[in-house]
């Protein structure tokens, strides 16, 4: 099978990845900027959703439009980080479901550790589209998806604004069918596990923690 991984290469992307890079941007700025991107990945994640023919009328004639096809979808961000994430790209799918999986990483062991697993009851019929703005390891992402599996939901797509190049093969290996939108690609992760030169923990400078 093959996989399709797609790097975002958009300059507006590379811009506003850069700005959040930055020590001295503002846990508002973040935010802002992390909304901002979701949005630009999620538009180009959603470009093969199918349309169908309506017909309409415009305040001059009848026409032939086309609208999405009642494809029910659903967000399921990995808490905490990918929160705001999933919020913003409902700015763009109102409709949307969301699911809320809770995940962290042990410092010590970096394994996935989760507390929380919430699906719509429907999500099976829905595309799922799965949001974590890191991609370090991977076991988050990885973990994250083998539980949807587990439940039978199969039309998946994981979103994510920073990766490295190990946790993109981890992943990959992992789950070969799961298409994978990332915004940029960094270097290497560090004996911590952190992503170089990454953005720091997402998570913290979302909420302003540490
Ligand atoms: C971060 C990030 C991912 C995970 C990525 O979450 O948001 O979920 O680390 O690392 P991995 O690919 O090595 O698994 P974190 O564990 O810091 O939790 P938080 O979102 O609650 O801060
Ligand atoms: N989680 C983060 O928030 N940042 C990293 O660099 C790695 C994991």
């Amino acid at each position: 099978m093959r996989q399709q991984v797609t790097i975002m290469e958009h300059p507006l992307i590379q811009h506003k990845i850069t700005r959040m890079r930055k020590t001295e941007t503002s846990t508002k700025e973040f935010r802002e900027l992390v909304s901002e991107v979701s949005m630009l990945i999620c538009y180009e994640a959603t470009k093969n959703l199918p349309l169908t023919e309506v017909e309409i009328e415009t305040p001059l004639t009848k026409m032939k439009a086309v609208e999405l096809s009642g494809k029910k979808l659903c967000v399921v961000p990995i808490l905490r980080a990918g929160l705001h994430m999933a919020d913003s790209i409902l700015h763009l799918i109102p409709n949307a479901r969301i699911g809320h999986i809770g995940m962290y990483r042990d410092e010590e062991t970096l394994q996935p550790v989760e507390y929380l697993c919430k699906l719509p009851t429907d999500i099976k019929e829905r595309v799922v589209y799965v949001v974590d703005p890191m991609l370090a390891t991977g076991g988050s992402a990885i973990s994250a998806i083998n539980q949807l599996k587990q439940r039978g939901i199969t039309n998946l797509t994981f979103l994510c604004l920073i990766a490295a190049p190990e946790g993109v093969e981890a992943f990959t290996k992992a789950h070969p069918d799961v298409p994978v939108y990332i915004g940029a690609l960094d270097s290497h992760l560090n004996e911590h596990g952190y992503i170089v030169p990454g953005l720091g923990d997402a998570g913290d400078r979302i909420y302003g923690t540490n």
